[in-house]
């Protein structure tokens, strides 16, 4: 008994060790706890984004009043810093102001598939919900109508739809290329979360030839699904347009019809060099062909689409392994169906579960592409 109260004590070296050990550990506690509630307190209010070795990138964002607000975006601009995301960019955020700092730096400009036919039945349901978070939104179709929809081609039909995607590169690279950073195509039963999209492209130069989409393997060839949409960079819509498109050895001519467009476009992206992405947050998938119960549901995937098992790219994940917590689009939904994702994405969340929550003083990890 005596020797262990002897070790305790200054004289002995164990006893040091001891009380150095802990005075150490007591004084770490109390500069945290400092540290924190000057955090708290807004007293240590100014960070910066920092890209950690380009594999993560760490936001740590803060309440600012308006006028840094305003004078950071001036800064942005004054800078043309779009389309990407450094070390030197300093975030201004407010409440739920990370998506709305996303928007203005990272511009998608998003076409929509579409015609005459469907515009009053699918395309205006596009119209009010997902699209409103798009930087610029164009409606291709066969004619020009104060919707607005562009015409792209003079004839409808499966049978054009190539000749239509070619249009609509063609008219975006000659009106809209300097306008947005990245170009997202998408039909008009294609439902996209934008934020998610911008999460994905938000580590990638736009001036990079790349493009993200649904990867799907058929007949030896590998491409993107069309219906769940693509995002090119604008490097990859230049190189389309300008080099594929002029080439009928890299790319089918406007005149070629009953081709599908997907794989077209996949086969002319690759002829001129453009990287397919790797769209998946670790091995989850982002873009999705089917609705959220057809890709969570097994047995109802595979009564309908048994194709999907030996097309997909990647092995096929079931139940809600199935898709990516960051998950960017769902095809085949219906107008109805639009209001309800609009619903469950944005508005309903249960009480007390807090990462569907984003308020001011958080932290936020963006994983990185694997
Ligand atoms: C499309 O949405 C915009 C913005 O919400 C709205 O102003 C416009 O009237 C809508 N167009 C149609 C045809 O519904």
């Amino acid at each position: 008994m005596a020797g262990s109260t002897r070790m305790l004590t200054w004289e002995t070296p164990t006893g040091r060790l001891f009380i150095n050990f802990t005075v150490g550990v007591l004084l770490g506690f109390v500069l945290t706890h400092v540290g924190l509630k000057l955090y708290d307190l807004g007293i240590v209010d100014k960070f910066h984004v920092s890209v950690l070795d380009r594999k993560s990138l760490l936001l740590l964002t803060n309440n600012h009043g308006d006028e840094d607000q305003a004078e950071a975006e001036a800064n942005d601009d004054a800078e043309g810093s779009h389309g990407r995301i450094t070390n030197s960019d300093y975030i201004v955020l407010g409440k739920d102001a990370l998506s709305h700092w996303m928007s203005q730096k990272i511009r998608i400009l998003c076409w929509i598939m579409t015609h005459p036919g469907n515009l009053q039945t699918k395309a205006i349901h596009v119209n009010a919900t997902w699209v409103k978070r798009c930087s610029t939104v164009l409606f291709m179709s066969s004619e020009n109508t104060d919707f607005p929809t562009i015409a792209v081609v003079d004839h409808e039909g499966r049978d054009h739809l190539w000749r239509k995607t070619r249009g609509a590169f063609e008219y975006i690279s000659k009106h809209y290329l300097d306008k947005a950073d990245w170009f997202l195509k998408a039909d008009d039963d294609t439902y996209v979360i934008m934020e998610n999209v911008r999460k994905l492209v938000s580590l990638y130069d736009p001036e990079k030839p790349i493009f993200f989409g649904r990867r799907f393997k058929s007949f030896g060839r590998k491409y993107t699904s069309g219906g769940a949409g693509y995002v090119l960079s604008r490097k990859a819509v230049k190189l389309l347009t300008e080099d594929a498109f002029k080439d009928t050895k890299l790319c089918k001519s406007a005149t070629h019809v009953g081709y599908p467009e997907d794989v077209e476009i996949g086969r002319c992206l690759k002829n001129v060099g453009v990287e397919t992405g790797d769209s998946r947050t670790d091995i989850y998938e982002t873009f999705h062909p089917f609705i959220p119960e057809h890709m969570l549901v097994p047995s109802s995937l595979l009564k309908k689409y048994r194709w999907y098992y030996s097309l997909n790219f990647y092995p096929v994940q079931k139940g809600p392994k199935c898709c990516s917590d960051y998950s960017i689009s769902f095809h085949y939904v219906t107008p109805d169906m639009m209001y309800w994702l609009e619903y469950m994405v944005y508005q309903m969340r249960p009480f007390g579960v807090g990462y569907h929550t984003c308020p001011s003083n958080i932290r936020t990890m963006i994983e990185p592409p694997s």
